[in-house]
């Protein structure tokens, strides 16, 4: 009923609330914030505020509240939401899929995926970076936080930021529930060498207009990343200092284990993704 009276008004012109059809679903640290940034330049894209957690955290809120987070949208126009934490959180396929049932008969997914190794050190970055705001105090060194017991270079699997890069079990349990088509992964390291390139195809899988030029990315050398340019606006935009900041420099030891550790995980990702991501 919602969605009836959306859909007429959509049609008068006017701009209405609209259950999102495009979720970005994931990976935690892998530049989820960049691709939602760089979409939301696109005329034919609008995305709800901040992460809004509704399959995972505020389900039981309802579907009502869900369309109060959307923005006003106008025909042509899609719905984007980010929560990167759904694609690790156990029920949410679930929910999504009853979802789709009712509301959205077809969705499309977007997931970024980055060297697992480097998405943990980031996310051990961003986790520390919690524990000294909240409690003033630092996290032990990422060596520690990893290792089991201090025990001969065991990795520590069941630490929750280890468990996030094996991608492959999450991505199997997403695929028990939704067809392949319905899935575009995007490279977080091309996001960020090539974001023309990955994003034309990103542009691609959603079935909108070709808006994207090479003008529209810029390299900031003091960001050390690109940053991004609107039609409106001259000055580019970069996304703020929780993005993009200094890792700690690991024991080579331990990132060679870690790697050790991932790599079956991702050459079985490459299989079900169809991309050889290349990660060392
Ligand atoms: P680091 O801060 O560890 O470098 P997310 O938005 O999913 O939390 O991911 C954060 C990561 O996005 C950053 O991790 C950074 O490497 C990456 N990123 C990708 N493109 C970026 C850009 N244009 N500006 C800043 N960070 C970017």
């Amino acid at each position: 009923q919602l969605e009836t009276e959306a859909t007429i008004a959509s049609k008068q012109g006017e701009a209405v609330k609209r259950f999102p059809t495009t979720l970005i679903i994931g990976v935690r640290k892998a530049g989820t914030r960049a691709l939602l940034a760089i979409l939301r330049l696109h005329p034919q894209v609008k995305s709800c505020g901040p992460e809004v957690h509704f399959f995972d955290q505020r389900y039981p809120r309802g579907l009502q509240w869900y369309l109060d987070q959307t923005p006003d949208v106008r025909a042509g126009q899609q719905t984007i939401e980010k929560t990167p934490s759904y694609f690790v959180v156990k029920g949410v396929p679930e929910r999504i899929l009853e979802y789709s049932k009712s509301i959205n008969k077809s969705l499309k997914f977007l997931v970024i995926f980055r060297d697992p190794t480097v998405r943990a050190v980031s996310d051990y970055v961003q986790l520390n970076l919690g524990v000294q705001t909240k409690y003033h105090r630092a996290l032990k060194p990422f060596e520690q936080m990893v290792i089991k017991n201090n025990s001969a270079l065991k990795i520590d699997t069941s630490w929750g930021v280890i468990k996030t890069g094996v991608y492959a079990k999450h991505l199997e349990r997403w695929l028990r529930y939704f067809p392949r088509e319905w899935f575009h992964f995007v490279s977080g390291e091309e996001l960020v060498n090539n974001p023309f390139q990955e994003i034309k195809r990103v542009e691609r899988f959603l079935e909108i207009k070709p808006y994207f030029r090479k003008a529209n990315f810029v390299f900031n050398e003091k960001k050390g990343f690109p940053c991004f340019r609107g039609a409106a606006k001259k000055n580019e935009r970069c996304l703020g200092k929780t993005k993009g900041r200094a890792h700690p420099t690991v024991d080579p030891r331990i990132l060679s284990e870690l790697r050790r550790y991932y790599r079956p995980f991702n050459e079985q990702l490459y299989k079900m993704t169809d991309r050889n991501f290349q990660w060392p």
